[in-house]
């Protein structure tokens, strides 16, 4: 069985990596650097180990291609590419385009097409299809199903594995197949009867996060006007059994998923005549956050940021990770700048970004703790500046939200 995943990052690179033990695997990327990285045994995602992937390359069980043609006489073809908002924060469908065009005009027999990108309800039956479909030969009948990835980078006690996949297909067929294929690496599948059920709901996954993190954010600002800690409050609240879920405060969220995702869903309810206020209103909270810690540590520095020097640390979204998508340091630092501030900022495992490379954890007047990975440790935070305000809750002896 051939298996072909278009997009070899966090979501495609994954997949791929334990579809490999039991498939043939072709991992299509449009980026050259990645593809040669990968044939080389190189792996450039958190949580797929490098030796995995070379293992997997010399077996000649996967192999990563610029080449679009090499997915023809694939079986099944799982699309893997970003969705992203445009400038206009509507939904951007022109990743998944150029997918379905890759497998229209090079996918000659009939295959399974499964869709693991994160879209708005409706995506695969009244896009990726007709897409396909128009860039096809007249003779092509694909299967069609979507099976949306749940992977969070990083993180050990959930995997492909062991993470329940929700799956559906257009007809019973394509249902079956999708199970068949997860199954020899998936120990809990879950069939829901449609694509859009299975397309809401990875939707509603990541609003339900977006939603709680603007409320604890909004929580984190009356708790400091009343004069209490919000940590201690959350712990007291989090004691009760059930009907609560602690979320903690942060300097905004980041990533490709909770930042981008719960628009999709707000931008298909707005084409409805629905008005989704909750997920807007979250989106602004959130985003707000960071103009509201910068003018926490001005209040707290003579309300004057003008030429001191201030040290962001931790400018990956989140811990243990590379990736910057959305990441909230990047508004703390716009926010700094406009106030005066020289800033710099401390991330070893990002190393270099926006054209800035990581600065040494000293030397400060002012230190902005975003980020804490695990191997920044808390006696060296402290140490880097006089005045250190932490937006995690992980710097015991910090100033903080
Ligand atoms: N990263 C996550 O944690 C996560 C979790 C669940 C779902 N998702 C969803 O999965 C999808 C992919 O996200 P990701 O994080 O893997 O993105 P990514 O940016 O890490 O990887 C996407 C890859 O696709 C390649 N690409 C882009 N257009 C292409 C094309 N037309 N043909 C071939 N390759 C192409 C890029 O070069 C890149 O390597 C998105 O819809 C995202 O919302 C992501």
């Amino acid at each position: 069985m051939k298996v072909s995943i278009i997009g070899q990052g966090y979501v495609g690179l994954t997949i791929a990596s334990f579809a490999a033990d039991f498939y043939d695997v072709v991992g299509f990327d449009s980026s050259e650097r990645v593809v040669n990285q990968l044939n080389q045994g190189v792996s450039h995602i958190e949580g797929v180990p490098s030796s995995k992937i070379k293992k997997q390359v010399s077996q000649g069980r996967y192999r990563a291609t610029t080449e679009a043609c090499e997915i023809s006489a694939s079986d099944i073809v799982i699309i893997a590419v970003p969705t992203p908002l445009t400038a206009q924060r509507k939904p951007d469908l022109t990743f998944i385009e150029s997918a379905c065009k890759t497998i229209g005009e090079n996918l000659t027999n009939n295959a399974l097409i499964i869709n693991e990108s994160t879209s708005f309800p409706g995506t695969v039956r009244g896009f990726i299809k007709p897409t396909i479909k128009k860039y096809s030969g007249k003779d092509v009948e694909h299967e069609y199903a979507i099976s949306p990835e749940r992977v969070d980078p990083g993180r050990t006690d959930f995997n492909q594995k062991n993470t329940p996949r929700l799956f559906a297909g257009l007809t019973p067929r394509a249902t079956l197949m999708t199970r068949d294929f997860y199954s020899k690496f998936c120990d809990n599948l879950v069939e829901v009867s449609s694509p859009e059920v299975a397309e809401a709901a990875k939707l509603f996954e990541n609003t339900f996060r977006q939603v709680n993190i603007a409320l604890v954010n909004e929580f984190a600002q009356i708790e400091h006007a009343l004069g209490i800690s919000v940590y201690e409050t959350l712990d007291a609240a989090n004691t009760k059994p059930y009907g609560f879920m602690k979320f903690t405060p942060s300097a905004g969220v980041g990533g490709h998923c909770i930042p981008v995702d719960p628009t999709y869903l707000a931008a298909v309810a707005e084409d409805k005549g629905v008005r989704a206020t909750f997920i807007r209103r979250a989106n602004e909270v959130n985003l707000e956050m960071s103009r509201y810690v910068v003018n926490r540590i001005a209040e707290e520095n003579g309300s004057n940021l003008q030429g001191k020097s201030v040290l962001v640390v931790g400018v990956a979204y989140k811990p243990d990770i590379a990736d910057v998508r959305e990441t909230a340091a990047e508004l703390v630092i716009k926010h700094l700048r406009e106030q005066g501030a020289v800033v710099s900022w401390h991330d070893d495992i990002v190393g270099t970004w926006a054209g800035e490379t990581s600065a040494p954890l000293s030397g400060a007047d002012i230190t902005v703790v975003v980020t804490k990975h695990s191997d920044v440790n808390v006696k060296g935070l402290l140490a880097s500046a006089p005045y250190v305000f932490d937006t995690t809750g992980k710097v015991p002896g910090a100033r903080g939200l």
